[in-house]
């Protein structure tokens, strides 16, 4: 059976590769909404309004047993509407701001994330749920994912820009200094050693994606084992990509994760505006 796996992009794949790591057994459908890329800027009942349109058209094919919305500007908005909605169970990924507020010595933490998913309710309650004691700095980066999908595709980036762009993560107060970044938008983790370079001093970057694939695991484990006769039909794994036209890099870099790239048409899109 199949597990899906839905980002903006590319950047999901950071879910992808952990969610694999622990279900080897599964069928995996990736599926990178390019032709809405990026959903950082993005109005939210518009967001909430496509996804839903994508997700119908994405259960009706493939009748995953789970989903997983590996991003987390999507999964601070619409987890809700999409479990009231449809019935498998899904699992979202949001920002780490609970192992940050346990883990930091300085109490000063940081939330590296795109506008939108610094911007939602969701994520200042879950800062005023579990780091009540820390300061936490909100970053809403806005070319961070841009530059990790041009970075997977082995483009160079600007290191400049990019320097500018986390310079905000970085606070100062008397002798403490932040000390987490937790990374709040799975297309980061694949710019991670560049942010490291560039970071005026060390700091733990906090990545969800292993907690997440964890949690989908353990909702797999609750539903029925797979049968015997599922596991011989067994299929390789594959993505979809909304656009129908994704780069030649693109392409490349999916078959590198051994995933084929196939085409599907999504009804719900023709009649919505693209941003
Ligand atoms: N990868 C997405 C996330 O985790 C968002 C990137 C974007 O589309 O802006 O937030």
């Amino acid at each position: 059976m199949t597990i899906l796996v839905f980002d903006s992009g590319i950047g999901g794949l950071s879910v992808l590769r952990e969610a694999r790591l622990l279900m080897h057994e599964e069928r995996f459908v990736y599926v990178g909404d390019d032709a809405g890329f990026p959903y950082g800027d993005w109005e939210e009942n518009a967001l909430a309004q496509r996804m839903v349109g994508l997700f119908e058209s994405l259960l009706d094919t493939f009748n995953p047993r789970l989903a997983i919305v590996a991003c987390n500007t999507a999964s601070t908005l619409i987890m809700p509407a999409l479990r009231e909605r449809f019935s498998i169970p899904f699992v979202g990924i949001v920002p780490a701001v609970k192992p940050a507020a346990e883990r930091t010595a300085s109490g000063l933490i940081t939330v590296l994330a795109t506008p939108g998913t610094v911007s939602r309710p969701y994520t200042l309650n879950l800062i005023k749920q579990f780091a009540g004691k820390c300061e936490v700095k909100l970053v809403g980066a806005t070319s961070l994912a841009r530059m990790a999908e041009e970075h997977m595709q082995l483009r160079d980036i600007d290191t400049q820009l990019l320097r500018e762009e986390i310079r905000p993560c970085f606070v100062q107060r008397q002798h403490r200094k932040t000390d987490i970044v937790t990374l709040g938008c799975t297309h980061y983790p694949f710019l991670v050693n560049e942010m490291r370079k560039l970071a005026p001093w060390p700091v733990d970057w906090l990545d969800p994606a292993h907690a997440v694939a964890k949690q989908a695991q353990r909702l797999l484990n609750k539903a029925a084992p797979i049968t015997p006769y599922e596991q011989e039909r067994l299929q390789s794994d594959i993505a979809i990509m909304t656009s129908g036209n994704p780069t030649s890099a693109i392409t490349r870099l999916l078959s590198s994760f051994g995933i084929t790239l196939e085409s599907m048409c999504f009804p719900s899109l023709n009649a919505m505006p693209s941003d």
